[in-house]
């Protein structure tokens, strides 16, 4: 039973929600200042919020207290098991294991290859427009390829991964997802994959690299994978690796082109790419993850009871000034960059960051060699949405055209 809470307690605060940036990151800057822990009663739910970056990096990693199988505060008994994210050990360590080869760090050149090649087409599209939605035009639809290559599915399906994902994970105007909808278009998805998993299997090519023809014969415990988890875990990987790249492309994008002097160091010297990256990353960490409480507990003094529900927003833990100095400000050059845990921490820290360093790297050279000098195209606030994944709803760019 959970005890009276000794931290501060909040009835105001919503983990879903809008407002105009920069309100998403503010609130935790904000709440950080008040304690390492925060007590949080919903209408829709109660969960504990960690604000340190160190209790939050020690509670992730100890998953025996902290299990993966709920991963937002406001569901504490999901109905559907994603695979190998909400995976305790040792189950999570088979999956995980399967997935790894195909996003190590000794893929790289080789995606990198398919990476400049995407990019290219799409910048192709936009530069000589000399205006855009960045997040529509590009970010939306520059991990969504990468994804069809990596997975091995026809870049042609492009369109139609790019509207289910739109269905799936972009919120109304109040934050509220359609959730009919969501699930519709998840077994939609689901259907597609399960199509492409059978055609693999009737036609097995022994020299493709790309993941679904291995899935189609994945061995876990001895057996062969049943075809409902390998359509979990492809699930994750269109939902982890799609929306992520998107909505960091748009805060990276939003950061330079209302800083004039960064972007021009960035496209004088695109060495300054890979430690760009980083610092943006850091600076802009947009997944909040949660875990359920296993057992009676303690954290920051505070009592937490079994089957209590605790949220870590990364974001917190990067801009923690007690460990980052100018934490909440981005410095691309900072002598000695500050670890960062933007891609999570604990044995569940993404299994795609590598894949993603390297989009987002590609990206911030490319673009800059083309579009050197861009801007904001508006005067009036920029809407963004929170929750599991901060995201722009918007982000129009302006440019001279060649
Ligand atoms: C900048 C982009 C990305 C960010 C910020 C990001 C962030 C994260 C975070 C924070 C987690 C941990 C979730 C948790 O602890 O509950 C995670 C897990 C995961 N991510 Fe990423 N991710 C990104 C890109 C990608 C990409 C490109 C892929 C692959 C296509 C990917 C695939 C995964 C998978 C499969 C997991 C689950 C790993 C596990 O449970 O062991 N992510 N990601």
């Amino acid at each position: 039973m959970t005890t009276a809470p000794t931290c501060p307690v909040s009835k105001d605060f919503r983990f879903i929600g809008t407002g105009a940036f920069p309100a998403g990151f503010k609130r935790y800057d904000e709440l950080q200042e008040q304690g390492p822990l925060l007590r949080v009663d919903e209408p829709d739910g109660s969960y504990w919020v960690v604000l340190d970056r160190e209790l939050a990096v020690q509670s992730l990693q100890d998953t025996e207290t902290f299990s993966s199988a709920a991963i937002t505060p406001l569901d504490p008994n999901p109905a559907v098991r994603m695979i190998p994210v909400q995976l305790d050990p040792p189950e999570h360590g088979k999956w995980r294991s399967l997935l790894a080869s195909y996003f190590a760090p000794r893929r790289m050149p080789y995606l990198e290859g398919k990476i400049r090649e995407r990019c290219t087409e799409l910048l192709d599209d936009i530069v000589d427009r000399g205006s855009c939605d960045f997040l529509q035009d590009f970010a939306m639809k520059f991990p969504t390829t990468i994804f069809l290559e990596v997975v091995g599915l026809p870049v042609e399906e492009m369109p139609q991964f790019q509207q289910w994902l739109a269905a799936m994970v972009h919120p109304d105007d109040e934050g509220n997802l359609d959730r009919d909808a969501l699930i519709t278009t998840m077994f939609t998805v689901m259907g597609r994959l399960q199509e492409v998993v059978a055609e693999r299997r009737a036609n097995p090519d022994p020299e493709a690299q790309d993941i679904i023809s291995h899935a189609a014969t994945w061995v876990v415990d001895g057996e062969p994978a049943k075809d409902d988890d390998i359509l979990s875990c492809l699930l994750l990987l269109f939902l982890a690796g799609l929306d992520t790249v998107a909505n960091e492309l748009t805060y990276a994008m939003l950061h330079l082109c209302t800083h004039p002097e960064d972007r021009s160091r960035i496209a004088r010297d695109p060495s300054l790419a890979p430690a760009a990256v980083e610092e943006l990353l850091r600076a802009f960490s947009i997944p909040e993850v949660a875990r359920k409480v296993t057992r009676d507990t303690e954290l920051a003094g505070q009592h937490i009871a079994a089957g209590d529900m605790v949220l870590f927003p990364l974001m917190a833990m990067n801009r923690d000034s007690k460990h980052v100095e100018c934490a909440r400000e981005v410095v691309l050059d900072r002598a000695d960059p500050p670890v960062h845990y933007a891609f999570g921490a604990g044995p569940h820290r993404c299994v795609g960051s590598h894949l993603a360093r390297t989009e987002m790297t590609v990206f911030l050279q490319m673009w800059h060699e083309r579009v050197p000098d861009y801007w904001l195209d508006t005067d009036q606030p920029l809407r963004e949405h929170w929750g599991s994944i901060h995201g722009m709803k918007t982000l129009p760019l302006r440019w001279a055209p060649r």
